[in-house]
């Protein structure tokens, strides 16, 4: 081999990433989430790494990046959307700017039991139909995992909804989170995930809300020591890949990433009370008081609100009247 051809040769390898030897360079598949790594959606995703790599681990490197090292899930998302990032794990909530169906999961009280909304979550029927405008959204949900229920928790305590009157909470993006805060009468601010723990630190909000994994993770129980369990909502977080990449892989690989996404969900499901029992052992360590609240009284001040998103909302109509079938046959059930 003359210098020249060497030479050319090698710029074409590096331009191309190949490694020298010849042999095929492995696709790097970048999984974002903004989780400690000791979150289960985090376990979740190394069994999704360990089944793809098990089965197509000669084509693709599956690289995990926890705890918002690839940026926030508002920003990861257009990422992925420009097929540069290829899966993450989002709240549904961060979804709904691009497509409305998505809100159906923010409305409150839309499930009577985790027991609803895990049938709800995990029915494949639900995810497709969420999925069904995929090319223009950018994304494709895989799996929902379950986030538990959702309920305030603030710096001073919260017995009945009269007393979030006055104060601001942190909430998600989407405008249904917005709109339930004013049926609730309080103030809100939208802030990314990853910024609330500066947030209440610097006393820009009273409180937020989430699962109890929030308080000792993300540490939002160093400030708020009371969580209030009126459990507002039940909102999952799916795992949805870039459309764009999976229509650009064989039939064959998109399924193994399916496959490895419904493996990813079981171990998530499998965790999920554990890690809630641990976290409020934790928190409690932490000084954090669990208050048991009339859950009803909660649900009746924002119960308007499912007519209001229904009339200017349709866009969430089937997929809401299937959760409330659920709801129906589980109470049958009873
Ligand atoms: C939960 C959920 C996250 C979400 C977060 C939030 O922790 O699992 O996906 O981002 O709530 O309130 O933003």
């Amino acid at each position: 081999m003359n210098f020249s051809r060497y030479l050319t040769v090698s710029v074409l390898a590096a331009a191309l990433c190949l490694p020298f030897s010849g042999a095929q360079a492995k696709t790097v598949i970048e999984v974002a989430h903004t989780q400690m790594e000791t979150h289960p959606d985090h376990i979740a995703l190394l069994a999704f790494k360990d089944y793809v790599e098990r089965h197509a681990g000669d084509i693709y490197e599956v690289q995990i990046f926890p705890n918002k090292k690839a940026g926030s899930n508002e920003q990861v998302i257009d990422l992925l959307r420009a097929g540069s990032v290829q899966f993450m794990v989002i709240s549904s909530a961060n979804l709904e700017p691009y497509n409305r169906k998505y809100s159906v999961f923010s409305i409150p009280y839309l499930f009577s039991s985790e027991d609803e909304y895990e049938k709800f979550i995990t029915d494949p029927k639900v995810l497709e139909e969420l999925g069904t405008k995929n090319e223009e959204d950018g994304f494709t949900p895989l799996v929902a995992f379950t986030a538990g229920s959702r309920s305030f928790y603030a710096k001073s305590p919260i017995s009945t909804p009269d007393d979030l009157k006055g104060k601001t909470f942190r909430i998600q993006s989407g405008r249904t989170n917005k709109d339930m805060m004013e049926f609730f009468n309080a103030n809100e601010m939208t802030i990314s995930f990853g910024e609330v723990y500066s947030a209440l630190k610097k006393g820009l909000i009273d409180g937020a809300e989430n699962n109890e994994l929030a308080l000792v993770e993300q540490k939002h129980g160093e400030f708020c020591k009371y969580y209030s369990y009126d459990h507002h909502q039940m909102i999952p977080d799916l795992l949805v890949g870039s459309t764009i990449f999976l229509y650009s892989i064989p039939e064959k690989d998109f399924e193994i990433f399916r496959q490895a996404a419904l493996e990813a969900q079981e171990v998530e499901f499998a965790m999920w009370g554990n890690s809630i029992k641990k976290a409020k052992k934790s928190a409690q360590q932490l000084g954090v008081e669990f208050l048991e609240v009339n859950v009803d009284d909660f649900r009746k001040k924002v119960a308007p609100i499912h007519e209001y998103l229904l009339k200017t909302r349709p866009e969430i109509k089937s997929l809401y009247d299937k959760a409330r079938a659920i709801g129906a046959q589980e109470t049958e059930k009873k």
